[in-house]
């Protein structure tokens, strides 16, 4: 595994493995990596020939008020554990070579970053899919990977690629959940005792959501009521977002009726978690 700092050598990196006919698959994260970042990786092994991982806590991703300095960084256990899958190269860019003096430019997808997170993270998505941009330039990947948990993320992921004309093809992989079903997240590393275990109501207000809907329920309010209450029931959480959404433009429904989304964010202390359920009604 070779470890790149630079830009020009990453992309010089990649240019020599495409001239050498190689499908180079990349997933970027931002580290802290558990199993659902090394189900990615698992999946960049099996579909290219070269795998990239990148690691940059992106900062133009965060608010004012938000955690980065907080976001649990590893680097040392990242490093530990992404050789076991014996990547290509390992792409470390750093802040001020990504972002120098004068950086002014950014990258939106207009509607999809408004909603759902987008309403309290006003400038998140477009710091995601600034970094991604540019991350997808010096890379030059032919596959990139992203997890379903952050589902939003991957809908304006696929959006910004068809828009700009990217030729990449976005791989996504289920949510991997812990013995009691909270969703896999770095920041789960910031829950003390106590709040991890309030976290695993989210899930269930999930699962319940969708067991209604899989049972008849067709009450848009009655549901979303139900899982307010259910979350509401401890007094750790605190609900920011829930939606039952349509899976593609991510507008909230009216009808249950065909594939839905079903995704919340909430607090939990101070920790921001996210996750989402599909359903087929
Ligand atoms: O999902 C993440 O970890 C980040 O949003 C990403 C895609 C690496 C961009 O910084």
């Amino acid at each position: 595994m070779r470890t790149i700092k630079d830009l020009k050598e990453m992309r010089a990196f990649s240019e020599r493995a495409k001239n050498h006919g190689k499908k180079i698959g990349f997933v970027p994260t931002m580290g802290s990596l558990h199993e659902g970042h090394l189900s990615l990786v698992a999946a960049a092994k099996r579909k290219s020939d070269i795998v990239v991982v990148s690691i940059f806590v992106n900062p133009m991703q965060f608010g004012p008020n938000e955690d980065f300095k907080h976001y649990p960084r590893h680097l040392r256990h990242d490093i530990n554990l992404l050789k076991n899958f014996e990547i290509d190269a390992l792409f470390l860019p750093e802040a001020n070579k990504l972002y120098p003096d004068k950086f002014a430019a950014a990258v939106e997808v207009g509607e999809l970053s408004k909603k759902m997170c987008g309403k309290s993270r006003p400038a998140h998505f477009r710091g995601v899919t600034t970094v991604l941009t540019k991350l997808f330039n010096i890379v030059v990947p032919d596959l990139a990977f992203f997890g379903e948990k952050d589902y939003q993320q991957l809908i304006i992921v696929r959006r910004l690629v068809q828009d700009l004309n990217l030729p990449i093809e976005i791989i996504s992989q289920p949510t991997v959940r812990d013995f009691d079903g909270l969703a896999l997240s770095s920041r789960n590393k910031l829950l003390n005792v106590k709040e991890r275990r309030s976290a695993t109501i989210l899930h269930k207000a999930l699962s319940m959501a969708k067991t209604e809907i899989e049972t008849g329920e067709r009450d848009v309010n009655k549901i979303l009521f139900r899982m307010r209450s259910l979350i509401g029931s401890e007094p750790t959480v605190r609900l920011d977002y829930i939606v039952i959404a349509h899976p593609e433009t991510l507008e909230d429904v009216k009808a249950i009726k065909g594939k839905l989304l079903i995704a919340l964010a909430a607090y939990v202390g101070t920790t921001r978690l996210i996750d989402n359920l599909m359903v087929d009604a």
